[in-house]
């Protein structure tokens, strides 16, 4: 058998506590002929969102139809909201190459987060009022490029509504809302001459930043709070078109991994945990893949398993509380070696009365868990980008990558690339940084709409 996908072993004195924690969890352990069966249902579900027949993949037109050429050119103002901080970000571009970047963040507080659409937009547009006035640019005409990150039906390069929130946002009133147009009227109200040119989905964002330092650049993927990722599709095999538009030959397709099998497709990968972690998050049964993968929930998918084990007697206490950071300080303690950051973790973890005294052998047991959960994640997420290649099929492409987990976790990174090679062999790639491709990759889009609008006109 293919040592890569051995699960690793669980090594205590108490050899038979070792053994039933392994089969307790043996569910989040994928093997090889899992992941190639997760690879064909997705391909399956590729080809079925292109076509609009059902699929929990959306496949969505992003109606960037290319990427940068190094003429790119001006002054924008770039948005960016997604996780718990918005940005606004002025970029100015010079053959390509971005030689200005002004960035200010702000705080979405909880209640902002869900509150009416209404009121998020609104609070949006003053940032960017304050942001302006903060530059001194408040009168002039200014272009802006809106990285809106979560799922969109797109009706051209700069419309298109909400489909369902993600991650931490769950807005009241967007139905039928145009997400470019709301933001233009609350900017309006505030008198700002800025104009919404393009929305964008940060990984299209990613994509097209990341298309500026490698030219073959074919997939863009966001691996941080949610996970998700696009690439250049054929456009003959889109179906979706609404708006007039010239010849094109390819067409960024954003594919919305998070929702994979949220039909029911991938069900024989989904553990008690994972239907735990589900009922537990605030958009219930909605992109359930991306709670085995994203920043926003390898934490609790920790807890939750520890918590299984603690119910049975295997862990002294259900932890209360662990976060995603909390799994990336366990596996860094596990690769150097040591314990005691585990402790502390663990620790910190627990209820503040809780009477519990954690041995070494905890410690060891959470860095397994860890592990196992980190594995996965970073399977399930090469799942898609060996499926991606494969589609692409060209002889080298380029995966340009963004976002906290993939930046932070210490061996996410490394995993994905030896599986991805194992699940599409003979498919060459290699997966680079793509640095803030929200802001700069927004700026770059704006630019490449405006290139295309000037061709057209
Ligand atoms: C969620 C959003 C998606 C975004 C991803 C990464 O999956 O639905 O649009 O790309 O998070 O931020």
């Amino acid at each position: 058998p293919d040592e890569l996908f051995l699960p690793p072993r669980l090594i205590l004195d108490d050899m038979l506590r070792a053994q039933k924690i392994e089969a307790r969890l043996s569910g989040l352990v994928l093997s090889g002929p899992t992941l190639r069966r997760i690879c064909d249902v997705f391909h399956r579900e590729v080809e079925a969102g292109l076509r609009q027949e059902p699929s929990s993949l959306l496949m969505e037109n992003t109606y960037v139809p290319e990427l940068p050429d190094g003429t790119e050119e001006g002054l924008f103002l770039a948005l960016d909201l997604g996780g718990t901080n918005f940005r606004v970000l002025l970029l100015e571009l010079h053959n390509g190459v971005l030689v200005r970047e002004d960035v200010k963040q702000y705080h979405i507080s909880d209640e902002l987060r869900l509150a009416p659409a209404e009121d998020l937009f609104n609070y949006l547009a003053d940032c960017v009022l304050d942001f302006v006035t903060s530059e001194g640019m408040e009168k002039e005409e200014l272009s802006l490029g809106f990285t809106f990150s979560f799922p969109m039906k797109m009706h051209s390069i700069s419309s298109g509504e909400l489909t369902t929130w993600t991650k931490s946002f769950k807005c009241g009133g967007m139905e039928g809302v145009d997400v470019a147009a709301l933001l233009q009227r609350c900017l309006h109200e505030r008198n700002l001459r800025v104009t919404v040119r393009v929305l964008l989905n940060d990984t299209t964002g990613t994509l097209v930043a990341g298309a500026h330092t490698n030219h073959d650049v074919g997939i863009g993927m966001i691996l941080g709070t949610g996970s998700n990722g696009c690439y250049m599709e054929r456009a003959e095999r889109v179906q979706h078109w609404e708006a007039e538009h010239s010849r094109v030959r390819d067409v960024c397709v954003n594919v919305e991994w998070g929702a994979f099998g949220d039909n029911g497709c991938i069900d024989f990968v989904r553990t008690d945990i994972d239907r735990e972690v589900d009922a537990r998050s605030l958009l219930a049964t909605s992109f359930t893949f991306e709670k085995y993968i994203g920043g926003k929930y390898l934490g609790e998918v920790l807890r939750a398993s520890l918590a299984a084990l603690a119910r049975e007697g295997l862990f002294p206490a259900e932890p209360v509380n662990l976060v995603t950071a909390d799994i990336s300080a366990i596996e860094e303690d596990w690769v150097e070696g040591g314990t005691a950051r585990t402790l502390r973790v663990l620790r910190q973890s627990l209820a503040k009365d809780a009477d519990v005294s954690l041995t070494l052998s905890d410690a060891i047991v959470a860095q397994h868990v860890a592990r196992l959960i980190s594995t996965r994640a970073a399977q399930l997420v090469a799942v898609c980008v060996a499926t991606l290649l494969r589609r692409i099929a060209r002889p080298h492409v380029s995966v340009a990558v963004d976002g906290s987990v993939y930046k932070r976790h210490p061996r996410i990174r490394h995993l994905m690339p030896r599986y991805i090679a194992r699940l599409a062999p003979n498919h060459p790639f290699t997966l680079f940084d793509a640095e803030d491709g929200s802001g700069k990759g927004s700026a770059l889009t704006a630019a490449i709409a405006a290139r295309i609008a000037a061709r057209e006109n």
